[in-house]
């Protein structure tokens, strides 16, 4: 499959972090080639000839898999959006430290593996199993911590034996390619990406949340005053969010009508609805939102604007979704800039 395209927005080369423009989030799938890349160390060759997975920890038996063994197990194929914890960081204040994603973190598609709970189900899993931990072959040193770091996050059992989370072979349709964790990857649906680990070559049953630099450090909420060492949340389920993919920033637009047009969706389950503003976030407008395909997937929505004046506007929208959470205004924020989910607002003027 081919790797990566010239419209992607390239946020780092080595390693290699890429965003997809606003516009390419139309439609139901992000085609594979411009969907966007967070990795945090270069990408490992893998010939998913000598690709082995061992499966093991609290587990009754413990067992290894091959690449074609994983591919003739029953399989499932899920409509999942991944969006990286850290996207939309660059519109934070204050501005924190960190890769400035823009809104390009995001991305949708069709995702086909074998369900991890099959796996485990496999391997019987004992009592004292509580996680599930996904092994990449990436790994790279970090700042601050003493040796090389290699790429692994565990999450809570109860989310591993969903059936949507799978373990990943393809993505709309074509083999993974090497960017996204070819030849296979772990695919954790309604949480944000850094769980989705990708490059997988072992899953292991813990007793308890794994502690290496990214799930312990990295992918966690600091917040002022917090002590260094002492318990921290980690990052998990995606708020509810709505981007505007039409207009773009700056734009100059006609008087008349105009289809302001977006995406929209909650990591616990379908949005219930988008509304827009137009006047500063004095007023807003129910928009018209598409069914969801999935729990999953994202939801496009359009709103008809027809302004009666020119000047300078500022479009916003808000969702909500069907846990009663809405968008909020303001960014909580945390030392990272991860999370965030308030409203996107686009800039634009009419002539
Ligand atoms: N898995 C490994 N092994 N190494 C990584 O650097 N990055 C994570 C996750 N899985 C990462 C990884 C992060 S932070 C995100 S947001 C998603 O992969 C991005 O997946 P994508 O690059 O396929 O879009």
């Amino acid at each position: 499959m081919q790797d990566g395209s010239p419209e992607q927005i390239i946020l780092n080369t080595q390693p290699l972090v890429a965003g997809v423009p606003l516009k390419s989030l139309e439609g139901d799938q992000t085609p594979a080639e411009l969907f966007f890349v967070r990795n945090h160390y270069s990408i490992p060759q893998i010939d998913s000839s000598s690709w082995r997975l061992e499966v093991s920890g609290a587990v009754e038996s413990p067992f290894t898999l091959t690449y074609d063994e994983l591919l003739k197990m029953p399989s499932r194929e899920v409509d999942v959006l991944l969006e990286c914890a850290g996207n939309s960081r660059a519109s934070v204040q204050p501005s924190i430290e960190g890769l400035l994603w823009d809104h390009s973190g995001v991305s949708s598609g069709s995702w086909k593996g074998v369900s991890v709970s099959q796996i485990l189900k496999r391997s019987g899993i004992k009592g004292d199993g509580q996680e599930v931990l996904f092994q990449g072959a990436d790994q790279g040193e970090e700042r601050g911590d003493v040796g090389k770091s290699s790429y692994a996050m565990s999450i809570p059992l109860e989310k591993a034996m969903d059936p949507d989370t799978i373990l990943a072979y393809r993505l709309n349709g074509e083999d993974l390619s090497p960017s996204h964790g070819y030849p296979i990857r772990a695919l954790v649906p309604g949480w944000y990406g850094m769980t989705s680990v990708k490059w997988v070559t072992a899953v292991k049953v813990v007793a308890t949340p794994h502690d290496g630099y990214h799930q312990s450090k990295y992918y966690v909420f600091q917040k002022p005053g917090d002590e260094d060492g002492a318990p921290k949340s980690r990052v998990s389920t995606m708020g509810v969010k709505s981007l505007i993919t039409w207009p773009g920033r700056g734009d100059y637009l006609e008087k008349g009508s105009h289809l302001i047009r977006g995406v929209a969706w909650s990591g616990k389950g379908p949005v219930l609805g988008v509304e827009v503003s137009t006047d500063d976030g004095k007023t807003w407008q129910g928009a018209d939102v598409k069914p969801s395909r999935s729990a999953y997937s994202w939801q496009s929505w359009q709103f008809e604007w027809k302004p009666k004046s020119s000047g300078y506007f500022l479009i916003r929208a808000r969702a909500t979704d069907t846990a009663g959470r809405i968008q909020p205004a303001q960014f909580d924020w945390n030392f990272r800039g991860f999370a965030n989910n308030s409203i996107h607002v686009v800039p634009v003027t009419v002539m």
